[in-house]
């Protein structure tokens, strides 16, 4: 099985270091070269116990490797940033998902899943995601299945600056 995860921070570079603890392929993806770079040589940035000796031993067995561009694969995990935006409601910005999704549309393919971890606003999956895909000629659970993920209680401490409502 291979995956991608888009976006390697707080979120999605543990979550792609345990799916390949797991035995998964993975291919990293996120749009800063030097976090890339530094992925690719063993470095970790993020302060998260452990994560630096998953991250060794995922790159000596070839389970992960950090990419600018996302690859075909079975699943798209997207864990992008969606901060608060300057309006009156603080709405998630989802500009940064948006990106994520017009990068991986083109290696999409039936059958894939597409699991969204970024923080989104109720509605958003009917109203955005499924939209997007459905005009690049998908049907939603025959083609392509969803999902979206809650788990706030591993939300790092600066909170406050990402969408949690
Ligand atoms: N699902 C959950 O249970 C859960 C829990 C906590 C936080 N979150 C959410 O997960 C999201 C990510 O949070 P985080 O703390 O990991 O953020 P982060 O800032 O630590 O990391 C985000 C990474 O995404 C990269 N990125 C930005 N735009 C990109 C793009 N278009 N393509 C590829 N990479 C891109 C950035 O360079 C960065 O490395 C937020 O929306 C947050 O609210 C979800």
């Amino acid at each position: 099985m291979k995956i991608n995860t888009i976006g390697l921070g707080y979120i999605g570079l543990p979550t792609s270091l345990m799916f390949a603890k797991h035995g998964v392929n993975v291919v990293g993806v996120d749009i800063s070269e030097t976090l890339v770079d530094e992925l690719n040589q063993g470095q970790v940035s993020i302060k998260e116990p452990g994560v630096a000796d998953y991250l060794t031993k995922a790159l000596e067995e070839k389970r992960f490797r950090a990419s600018l561009k996302p690859e075909s694969g079975d699943a798209f995990i997207i864990a992008v940033p969606t901060p608060n935006s300057a309006d009156q409601f603080e709405s998630c910005d989802i500009r940064y998902l948006v990106q994520a999704l017009q990068a991986v549309l083109p290696v999409v393919r039936a059958g894939n899943t597409i699991i969204i971890e970024s923080t989104i606003a109720p509605r958003t999956m009917e109203d955005v995601i499924q939209p997007f895909f459905e005009t690049a000629g998908f049907t939603i659970g025959r083609d392509l299945f969803f999902g979206a993920l809650s788990r706030k209680s591993i939300a790092r401490k600066n909170t406050r600056r990402t969408c949690s409502k």
